[in-house]
């Protein structure tokens, strides 16, 4: 599964300096409004929740991560947003007392990945299939009729390092797999090794994608202009 514990002392230093732009995303969250709340499935240390918490004060938002030491500072972040609730849970295994207006999951659980004129694909957090199957049924559970899902889309990954804001070096690798690919993440200060992760990702067609998806009440909205920062999907 896709525990972040080894990297979860370095995310927030990587992300914020230009892995993922925070804005960009709760711009894109916000042009999906009316909703009253908010579910973020693998909500990390809370960036995208504090983003659209300042944004949107009024609005009700629960973050569910697996793993914990990513909660803990998203807990840290978000303790002054009384709006917010976070959870540690797999959502696998979901289970909360609510069902929401919108969900979302940008990087964590479930993403597109869009390169180009290419089909997009999708990429699970979850390297089987029967779990992944478990996780939509949960998450088709907690959204409302009539609600929305939206999975965050990135561009193609590929093997690089490159510097971040502390002079620290991030970098990444890729290989295939069976069914997907796995994907080592490092950081380095000069010759030390601070940080080193590897996830295994199960990958599915965009056909593929959108039938299992479909099959758990989610309907595809298809996307007008350039390359969107979700992709939509409407609950039954
Ligand atoms: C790349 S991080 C994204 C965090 C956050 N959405 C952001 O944009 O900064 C992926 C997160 O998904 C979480 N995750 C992976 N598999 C999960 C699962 N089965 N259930 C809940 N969370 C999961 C990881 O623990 C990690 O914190």
């Amino acid at each position: 599964m896709g525990d972040y514990t080894n990297m979860s002392g370095y995310y927030d230093l990587i992300m914020t300096s230009g892995y993922y732009d925070y804005d960009k995303i709760v711009d894109s969250l916000v042009e999906h409004l009316p909703f009253s709340n908010v579910l973020e499935i693998g909500c990390g240390t809370g960036l995208i929740l504090e983003t659209l918490a300042k944004r949107q004060p009024k609005v009700s938002l629960t973050g569910i991560d697996l793993t914990q030491a990513m909660l803990a500072i998203a807990q840290q972040r978000l303790q002054s947003h009384k709006q917010v609730q976070l959870q540690n849970q797999n959502v696998t295994q979901l289970h909360l007392n609510q069902a929401y207006d919108l969900a979302f999951s940008y990087g964590g659980v479930w993403y597109f990945v869009m390169d180009g004129d290419k089909e997009p694909f999708l990429v699970s957090h979850i390297a089987q299939e029967e779990p992944n199957r478990q996780g939509l049924a949960k998450v088709a559970e907690h959204v409302k009729s009539g609600g929305q899902l939206l999975l965050g889309v990135q561009g193609p990954h590929h093997d690089y390092a490159s510097p971040i804001s502390n002079g620290m070096m991030y970098s990444q690798k890729i290989e295939p797999s069976e069914h997907g690919f796995t994907k080592h993440y490092f950081l380095a200060d000069g010759d030390k090794t601070l940080m080193a992760q590897t996830i295994q990702y199960r990958t599915y067609s965009f056909a593929q994608a959108l039938a299992l998806l479909k099959g758990f009440g989610f309907t595809y909205q298809a996307f007008t202009g350039d390359k969107p920062q979700f992709l939509t999907f409407h609950k039954s």
